[in-house]
């Protein structure tokens, strides 16, 4: 069969060249447009990411095509009614990266609660004096859950290794995971009255932005740790400088800030058309960089050599069940 890739990267297309030998493969830098669709006219499969935008008038050109598969989780970039017409099926990725963020998650809880940046910044220098670095253990301490899908439940799941109390706050409750992992779901206020760290893991929308506000931060307790690694806005930022510039919480760990709205999934920030330039103005400038009690990460919670190859390694599964006619989880079958 002949499989075409867009939007391609040079460790992509060897990871890829490896996992489908046999089948004939074309690679593209560039998107999928209607400057460059005449060259895959003959192509069985075409795998994308979201800068292609998959529309009526490029399905007429890809006659042959049986099948799209997008290496990325959101597929708004592609026309599903005309898929469905044209009898082409449609793949994604829908997770990759539960655990990746979990884990970055305590890397920015731990570098708070234990002071490794400070000592870091301090060591750097020549100075191991440890005046200022005494931290406090997560052991017995409670860490409060907003958003218990995919990445909150591996963050209860590390918690739990800590020895830590885990309560929940979600939109909808998952009452058989509670009962199993023994957390306990509470009211939004409640969690941020009895958390020492605030971890934020719920999606973002009309509905949870600014979902932590300076009315609600005002409940949390003094020495609490807020951790952003979902969305930036779901936390209001003047309320956050604010809380941190008044010592009214303890410190934060933020992953995403709120002026990155414009990023839908964390592979957009792979692609090499995204303008990480802006990103790193954005964090430059950002008055939260000013505390010391805050850690900010350039939105890399995703970024880890195994989600990276999870991407591919779903994306040839996905080729594989139209190659092999294997019957897989398709959105358009
Ligand atoms: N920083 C990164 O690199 C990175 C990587 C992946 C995902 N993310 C972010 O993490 C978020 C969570 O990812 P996931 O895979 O766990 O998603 P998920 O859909 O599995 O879980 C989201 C949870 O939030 C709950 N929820 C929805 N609306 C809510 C509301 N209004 N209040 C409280 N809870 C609500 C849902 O019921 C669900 O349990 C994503 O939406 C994304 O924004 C960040």
């Amino acid at each position: 069969m002949k499989i075409a890739f867009f939007e391609i990267k040079d460790w992509e297309k060897a990871y890829i060249k490896q996992k489908l030998k046999g089948q004939k493969l074309v690679f593209f830098k560039d998107a999928l447009t209607a400057d460059n669709v005449s060259s895959v006219k003959d192509a069985d499969v075409v795998s994308v990411f979201i800068y292609s935008k998959i529309n009526k008038s490029l399905l007429d050109k890809m006659k042959k095509c049986k099948a799209i598969v997008t290496r990325s989780t959101g597929y708004d970039h592609i026309s599903l009614e005309d898929c469905k017409k044209r009898k082409v099926q449609v793949y994604n990725v829908p997770q990759y990266g539960q655990n990746t963020v979990a884990e970055h998650t305590f890397a920015l809880i731990l570098t708070l609660s234990r002071k490794i940046n400070k000592a870091y910044e301090k060591t750097i220098r020549g100075n191991f004096t440890i005046e200022g670095l005494e931290g406090f253990d997560l052991k017995g301490r409670t860490i409060g859950i907003v958003g218990m899908g995919s990445i909150g439940k591996h963050v209860a799941k590390i918690a739990n290794g800590f020895e830590m109390n885990v309560l929940a706050f979600d939109a909808y409750p998952n009452k058989k995971f509670e009962r199993e992992f023994g957390f306990k779901y509470v009211p939004l206020n409640e969690l941020l009255k009895k958390s020492d760290v605030v971890s934020l893991h719920c999606p973002y929308s009309e509905k949870t932005h600014h979902l932590i506000n300076s009315r609600n931060m005002k409940l949390m307790k003094k020495d609490a740790l807020l951790i952003n690694t979902a969305r930036g806005a779901i936390v209001d930022t003047d309320a956050l400088v604010k809380a941190l510039a008044g010592k009214k919480i303890g410190g934060a760990g933020l992953d995403v800030l709120e002026e990155e709205n414009s990023i839908k999934e964390e592979a957009q920030l792979l692609a090499s058309n995204f303008p990480r330039k802006k990103l790193e103005n954005l964090i430059e400038n950002h008055m939260l960089l000013t505390f010391d009690n805050v850690v900010i990460t350039p939105h890399i919670a995703f970024y880890s050599e195994e989600a990276l190859k999870r991407i591919l390694d779903i994306t040839i599964e996905n080729i594989k069940c139209i190659t092999d006619g294997k019957k897989c989880e398709a959105i358009v079958k």
